[in-house]
């Protein structure tokens, strides 16, 4: 991505800055990747639901992957189908189930028993029947962060692999509910194959039990989690989709008729953002030098959050010499640091400097706290 930094001197700082062209070759790589299988992704809104982003992936043909009522009219403002629509979150509000059905979306993810059975409630008032996939807790650890894994026995999400028989059959007795697979999504920010390898296992021998027991399911839904390159975004601005998608096309086996589902989130849109910042100060005591931004927590809040480390690149200066700096926002709190002993080069008050990798779980996770303003977003084509 070459980011235009004269153009950016001008803009009121901070503020997220897209490279819409980078985001489209993402998308056509994907979209080259799963020609000729039964795969259909959904983009995971969770991860940016910024409008110009949304339009672009929206002319692809990738559906949704929503988490809130809010989200469902989002997506379907900006032009996603019903029918390709996901909708997952262990807590539904009534409402949000109701436009869930009303739009007619292709499948709620369902996470207890008491989900599916207000669900079929209210569908039955409706007079509709609502597409369900039952969301298994296949209990693989995806050796991620702590906060991003969702797979394993402790977590909250999913019903648990043990009680599985008994909801499906539950499930497949209800006459509002049509269930039209399973839903699995073992965490985020998942950088090798293994676990998706043993994923792939899991789900093979789930679908083979209940085919023995005469249940077929018309589509399994493996979730999200592809991690990208925060060390090198540079070098490695598409994600490896070839080798995720590989695994699955080598690896699942597939009966008649059935269809993959994905939820990308961040390997599609994570390395199009960049957080453009100015320095205010570049401060000293006797132990450290800090450099702060005019950016904090509240525009990405990943390094307070999971300790994440961002590439940071200062766009003003072409010194030579080298510093060792702790980058930080604005922010009355500690955890308010984006990164600690950064090698930069000098760096100077009124310096442009980009925090990389931003496009996903930036601009959605920000917040307004110390009444902050929100950052604008920036577009360019390169
Ligand atoms: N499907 C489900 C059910 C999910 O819970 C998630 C993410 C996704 C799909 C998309 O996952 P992705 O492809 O983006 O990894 N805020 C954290 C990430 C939280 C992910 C939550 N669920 C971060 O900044 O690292």
């Amino acid at each position: 991505m070459k980011l235009p930094i004269d153009r950016f001197k001008e803009l009121r700082t901070p503020f997220y800055c897209y490279d819409l062209s980078l985001l489209r070759s993402t998308l056509q790589v994907i979209k080259d990747e799963i020609a000729g299988y039964p795969f259909v992704v959904h983009y995971a809104l969770k991860a940016n639901a910024n409008p110009v982003i949304l339009n672009e992936i929206v002319k692809t043909d990738i559906g949704a992957d929503l988490v809130s009522g809010n989200e469902i009219m989002t997506a379907l403002e900006a032009g996603f189908s019903p029918i390709r629509m996901a909708y997952a979150g262990v807590g539904k509000t009534d409402w949000e189930i109701e436009t869930g059905i009303d739009n007619d979306i292709y499948c709620f993810n369902v996470e207890s028993v008491p989900e599916i059975a207000v669900i079929n409630e209210i569908a039955a008032r409706k007079g509709k029947i609502a597409g369900i996939a039952i969301r298994v807790n296949p209990d693989i650890d995806a050796h991620t962060h702590q906060y991003i894994t969702t797979g394993t026995a402790t977590d909250k999400f999913g019903i648990d692999i043990h009680n599985l028989d008994d909801v499906v059959d539950m499930a497949r007795n209800l006459s509002n509910v049509h269930l039209r697979g399973l839903h699995f999504h073992i965490g985020s920010q998942i950088t090798s194959i293994e676990p998706f390898m043993l994923l792939c296992e899991r789900i093979n021998e789930i679908v083979e039990h209940y085919e023995k027991m005469g249940v077929n399911f018309e589509m399994i839904d493996v979730g999200g989690g592809l991690g990208v390159d925060y060390k090198n975004p540079e070098e490695n601005p598409i994600a490896p989709f070839h080798d995720f998608f590989n695994v699955f096309k080598q690896r699942l086996k597939l009966r008649q008729g059935q269809t993959v589902h994905f939820e990308l989130g961040r390997s599609i849109v994570a390395q199009c953002g960049v957080l453009i910042s100015r320095v205010m100060f570049v401060k000293e005591n006797s132990i450290k030098k800090f450099v702060i931004l005019d950016a904090g927590m509240t525009d990405l809040i990943r390094p307070a959050l999971y300790h994440a480390h961002h590439k940071i690149v200062n766009l003003t200066t072409k010194a030579k010499e080298i510093d060792t700096y702790d980058v930080v926002g604005p922010i009355c709190e500690s955890s308010d640091v984006f990164s600690n002993d950064e090698k930069l080069p000098i760096t100077r008050r009124g310096d442009i400097v980009a925090i990389l990798t931003a496009g996903a779980y930036g601009e959605s996770m920000a917040s307004r706290y110390n009444m902050r303003d929100l950052p604008q977003s920036h577009f360019i084509k390169s």
